[in-house]
């Protein structure tokens, strides 16, 4: 480890999808980072390195963990390229890594993302050609290290991604029901939703489980990273042996944590195939969930669990229509006590569950924008 690694000033930028920031915030202040602060798209924190890999490991709602590697005034090609190599790629990267370069920049002379990303990569390894006498080469799918550029007004930040695959890919959902919900989205909702992580919870349309899997895994304070063979900044030329001897005290630490009570947690469905998949999944994440086969319109008045969070199919084409809500609204407001979070893109979903919505968030799952509508039932 070397003295800019103990630097304990580092910028990082926990990335998030639409609507989550907030929530990620909080989760980010809940584990003790520090100066985290709050953009649209991401979550500003500061630290020595090994605070990004903690970040990797235990943020269930962060997409990426990046550092701010500098910044510099880029008006023109020639002083983005400049700017690029200023810094010492041999540090990170020998002519063995690979390397994935993407952009994005607006208000800015240069206007175009992929032109962006291309001179920035020539920069890098042109630098490394001259140190080495060797290049690396490009690997768009699963790079040893991704850079991010982003220009606005001009002005270039440079962003070394931590993460490596994107943190939602926790192992465990190699099976998918039909509209699964990504596993940060999910996380995001139960913080929103107020869930306090020991009221027993139920996801009654609950596809391939994610969000009960969510639930399961932050009661018992089980690190969302722990099943991650490798994160990015793992495969660096500068994770040296006193690095790994740091990352493995801290999943040490993390296994040791992992001791939170576990509320009764279940999910069900109406599709048996689909509760096979959830099943399967629950269970390679090493979580404990009651599963039932049953319709959203039999739920009984003394039902247990009195929190119920829950994504329902959205659209025609996953067989719905007004009735169905009309439905589940009606079956909702059977339990009586509870607090119900739901996640939909189509109003309707709301529309007929007779309780006054206590909070909303507007969020986005993939490119369709949806609202979290969270009721106390009367
Ligand atoms: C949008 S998907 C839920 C996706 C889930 N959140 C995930 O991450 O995989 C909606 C689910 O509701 C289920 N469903 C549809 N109608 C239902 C009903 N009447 N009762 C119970 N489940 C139903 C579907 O089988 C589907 O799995």
């Amino acid at each position: 480890m070397d003295d800019i690694q103990k630097d304990s000033t580092l910028e990082f930028l926990a990335t998030a999808s639409g609507g989550t920031e907030r929530a990620l915030q909080q989760e980010l202040i809940e584990l003790g980072f520090k100066s985290v602060r709050l953009n649209s798209g991401g979550v500003p924190f500061r630290g020595d390195i090994t605070e990004g890999w903690r970040a990797c490991l235990h943020s269930r709602i962060a997409q990426r963990i990046q550092i701010v590697l500098g910044r510099f005034e880029a008006p023109d090609e020639k002083s983005l390229y400049e700017g690029v190599k200023s810094f010492h790629w041999p540090r990170h990267l020998t002519p063995g890594h690979t390397l994935s370069v993407s952009a994005f920049c607006h208000s800015s002379n240069l206007t175009h993302s992929g032109y962006i990303a291309q001179k920035s990569k020539d920069a890098i390894v042109d630098m490394l050609r001259e140190h080495y006498g060797e290049r690396p080469n490009v690997d768009r799918r699963d790079a040893d290290m991704r850079v991010f550029v982003y220009l606005a007004r001009d002005r270039a930040t440079l962003y070394l991604d931590l993460s490596g695959a994107p943190l939602f890919q926790r192992g465990y959902r190699t099976e998918k029901g039909e509209a699964p919900l990504k596993e940060t989205l999910a996380a995001a909702m139960l913080m929103y939703s107020g869930w306090d992580r020991r009221t027993p919870l139920w996801d009654p349309m609950c596809g391939s489980g994610t969000i009960a899997i969510e639930a399961a895994l932050w009661a018992r304070n089980i690190a969302p990273g722990i099943s991650r063979d490798k994160f990015g900044f793992e495969r660096w030329a500068d994770f040296d042996d006193e690095c790994a001897g740091i990352m493995r005290r801290m999943r040490g630490d993390a296994r040791r944590d992992a001791t939170g009570e576990m509320p009764g947690i279940l999910a069900s469905d109406n599709d048996p195939l689909v509760l096979e998949t959830a099943k399967a999944n629950a269970r390679r994440a090493g979580t404990r969930i009651a599963f039932r086969q049953m319709k959203i319109e039999d739920i009984e008045p003394d039902s247990s669990p009195r929190f119920v969070i829950t994504n329902p199919p959205f659209d025609r084409r996953l067989g719905v229509d007004e009735g169905f809500y009309r439905r589940m609204g009606a079956a909702l407001s059977r339990l009586h006590g509870a607090t119900a979070a739901v996640l939909s893109a189509n109003p309707l979903a709301m529309k007929y569950i007779p309780a006054k919505e206590k909070s909303s968030f507007t969020l986005k799952n993939g490119d369709l924008d949806c609202s979290l509508a969270v009721f106390d039932i009367p």
